[in-house]
Order: C-alpha cells, then sequence, then structure tokens
C-alpha cells in the first residue's frame, strides 16, 4: 500500500489546472469540509492552516478570553496548552490517568476555579479519553469542552466517532498524522454561532464569511464601499492545493487507519506475556486509530534504562523511536516565562502532575506508519528480541 494514491495526485493535477482561480477557489475546501462533517458527525467544519491555530480559533470562538483559565494535560504536544497562551488565557494542568495516559475527569475537577471556562482534552496516541466523566464535570461546572484530536482520526468511544462529543473538535494534517498534506488542520462544531465566530475569526475576520461560506464573493470585494473586516481575525485558511490532499485522503481513510491499527496488532504480540514494558490501556469500550503505539519502560531508573533500551533496539536493527515529549509546564518557556505571569497559580515544579511525571521519562513512542506489513513484522521481531537481550542484562 502507498501513503498517497492516484487520487490525491489527481486531485492537485485539477488545482493547478484552474490556476488557482480565486472565483473558483473554495472548491476542493467546500468539498473537503462537507465530507469531513459527514465522517465526524458534526454540523459544521472549517479547514485551517494547522491544527494548533484550530484550537486557537476554537477558543476564541467560544469567547475565552485574556486572563480565563483552560484545563490542559501536560503529557501531550505543547500545542495544546500554546493555543491556550496564543489566546491571551491560562493553561492549567491536570494530570492523566495511570493506565491510559489520557487526562482524568477527577484530576479536571481539582484543577476548576472561578476562572475556569473550557477543557482541551487530547485523545492520546489516538485513544479516546473518557467522555462520560468528562462531559459530566463540564455539565456540572458550565465549561466549554475542546476535543483535541491531532492523533485521532477514526476512533471510538462506546461505539461513538471520536470528534463528535466537544462544543468543537480538532484534528492535524501534519505529515506524520492519519491523514495528511504536510500541515493542515479541521475544526468540527454542531453550533452555527460558534461556527460562525470560529470561520470569522480563521478569515481575518471578514464580514462576508459564514458557518459554512468560507469564501467572500468577486461582487463583495470589488464595491469600494464593502467593509471587509468587522472582527480581529487570523488568516487560518488552509490552501486549496492542500484541501484537494487531504480529501483524497479522506476518500482512502479507512484503508490508511485500518494499516495503523494492523501494524499496531503486529506489536501488541509481542508486548503480550512480558512485563518489562507497558502498554497504553485500551478500554474494551474504545477502539484506538493508533496513531502511535505507545509504553512505558518499568523500570525504577528511567534516566540510564531509556537510553540503554533504545540503544539496544537499534543496534538490533530497530526504527529510531521516540520518547514522549517533555510535560509542557517543563519546557523552558512555562518554566522561565508563564509560570511568572500574573494569574498564573500552578507552580511548575516536580509533584504538579504526578502521573505524568512518572510516565513521561519513561514512554516509548513506536510508530504506526508502516505501509507494509513485513517491515512491521521486522520491528516487531527486533523488539522481542531486544526485551529479551534487556532482561538477560538485568
Ligand atoms: C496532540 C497534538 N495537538 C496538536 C498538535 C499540533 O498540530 P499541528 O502540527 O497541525 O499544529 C499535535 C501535533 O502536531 C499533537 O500531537
Amino acid at each position: 500500500m502507498k501513503r498517497f494514491s492516484q487520487l490525491e495526485k489527481d486531485y492537485v493535477n485539477q488545482v493547478i489546472d484552474y490556476e488557482f482561480n480565486t472565483s473558483k477557489n473554495s472548491i476542493f475546501g467546500n468539498k473537503l469540509e462537507a465530507a469531513f462533517s459527514k465522517v465526524i458527525g458534526m454540523e459544521y467544519s472549517i479547514a485551517h492552516v494547522n491544527g494548533t491555530a484550530t484550537m486557537h480559533t476554537a477558543l476564541a470562538a467560544l469567547g475565552v478570553k485574556k486572563g480565563d483559565e483552560v484545563i490542559v494535560p501536560p503529557l501531550t504536544m505543547s500545542s495544546t496548552a500554546l493555543a491556550v497562551l496564543q489566546n491571551g488565557s491560562i493553561p492549567v494542568f491536570a494530570d492523566v490517568d495511570e493506565k491510559t495516559f489520557n487526562i482524568s475527569a477527577k484530576s479536571i475537577e481539582n484543577c476548576i476555579t472561578s476562572k475556569t471556562k473550557a477543557i482541551i482534552t487530547v485523545a492520546l496516541y489516538g485513544l479516546s479519553p473518557d467522555y462520560d466523566s468528562i462531559k459530566e464535570v463540564c455539565k456540572k461546572n458550565n465549561l466549554y469542552l475542546i476535543e483535541d484530536n491531532a492523533e485521532c482520526f477514526l476512533s471510538y468511544y462506546k461505539g461513538k466517532v471520536v470528534g463528535s462529543f466537544g462544543d468543537f473538535s480538532s484534528f492535524s494534517f501534519q505529515a506524520s498524522k492519519h491523514l495528511t498534506c504536510g500541515e493542515g488542520g479541521m475544526l468540527c462544531t454542531n453550533n452555527e454561532d460558534f461556527a460562525n465566530q470560529g470561520r470569522r475569526f480563521s478569515s481575518l475576520g471578514y464580514a462576508g464569511v459564514s458557518a459554512k461560506q468560507g469564501k467572500i464573493t468577486r461582487n463583495d470585494i470589488q464595491d469600494p464601499n464593502y467593509s471587509r473586516h468587522v472582527s480581529l481575525g487570523f488568516n487560518y485558511r488552509l490552501s486549496e492545493g492542500n484541501a484537494a490532499i487531504v480529501l483524497g485522503q479522506l476518500e482512502r481513510a479507512a484503508e490508511l487507519v485500518e494499516i495503523r491499527i494492523a501494524v499496531a496488532r503486529i506489536f501488541d504480540e509481542v508486548i503480550q506475556n512480558q512485563t518489562l514494558l507497558v502498554k497504553q490501556h485500551i478500554p474494551s469500550d474504545c477502539i484506538n486509530s493508533y496513531w502511535c503505539y505507545s509504553f512505558y519502560l518499568n523500570t525504577d531508573n528511567p534516566e540510564v534504562d531509556w537510553y540503554k533500551f533504545r540503544d539496544l533496539f537499534q543496534k538490533n536493527g530497530g526504527d529510531g523511536y521516540y520518547a514522549a515529549w517533555k510535560l509542557s509546564y517543563f519546557e523552558p518557556l512555562f518554566l522561565n516565562e508563564i509560570q511568572n505571569l500574573e494569574g498564573v497559580w500552578q507552580k511548575y515544579s516536580h509533584g504538579l502532575c504526578p502521573v505524568s511525571e512518572f510516565l513521561q521519562p519513561r514512554m516509548i513512542q513506536l510508530k504506526t506508519n508502516y505501509w507494509d506489513l513485513d517491515e512491521a513484522k521486522q520491528q516487531a521481531e527486533i523488539l522481542s528480541k531486544t526485551i529479551n537481550e534487556y532482561n538477560s542484562i538485568l
């Protein structure tokens, strides 16, 4: 199987053939948004330049303001917290569940103050958070919910597709993601008012755009009395060429997701019946789309053992793998600057989120984007050999 097919190439050729002619310029953008809405089961989809801008738009569209607090997990790629900062708001870090590695409802509850306006959940590595308990917390405390699904596509929670639970749900089309055009994103909602606000915010505050209509007409902009900008917005629109590629990918989504799940099944066979590596737990009512395959090294000395295991794996022919990102609040930006901002009440020191702090230094993320299953099988054999060798030198 190939990651890109003739379909994506044909769509891109069509964009080039009409020379990015602006009067026709949302053919693929519109088609992509309509098709995405159908797949995710949300009424409105707004294509974006990336899956960080989407969350900035979501916060702005919900009316989350400067100084308001937004609860996020620290164990994730830091765009989740960065989007909160880009909105002028304050990220507050809630801990994750030790089995699923996803933000926990109990920890969220402990972080709520009178300034809390929203929660951004992350479907880490493609696994859904526990939306029943998180939505209950939102309801009880009158908080908005934004889903960060950058790593998650066609995952399910209790039979419902992930991306359909929040006031907004956000997706990324960055190069490593299930669907890609290099850089891109999508923001979905069922609320027309939020969608209107979101479209306008992501389109330079243009007066003429709305929930389903991303483009202003030539008639409008040729009028000397046309007032374009009614509010402050950013230019976060996805280009037509990129929309064409993602539309092709979306039409092939089932096979693109299935192959990652098939790769995960291959790694599963190695992971079961051993205790050195502890896998992200997938609850029986969830289907994970496996953006990557994650586990942690069961050791008391991760500072040494993480590197030991990695070096052995690579010596055996294993692909380079990733650690989990440094926790957001331990990044220099947060330690040196954000911690000192007015209104930031959390101390970014050890013990803030103990479960995340236990997991992060031990974690290993194996890639699942093998388009040839034989390559994945080879990596699984190397992983198995590495576990045996590692155990024998302990
Ligand atoms: C959980 C998470 N959120 C947000 C992002 C940001 O997406 P983008 O790179 O499209 O801005 C990423 C990764 O790229 C991610 O993994």
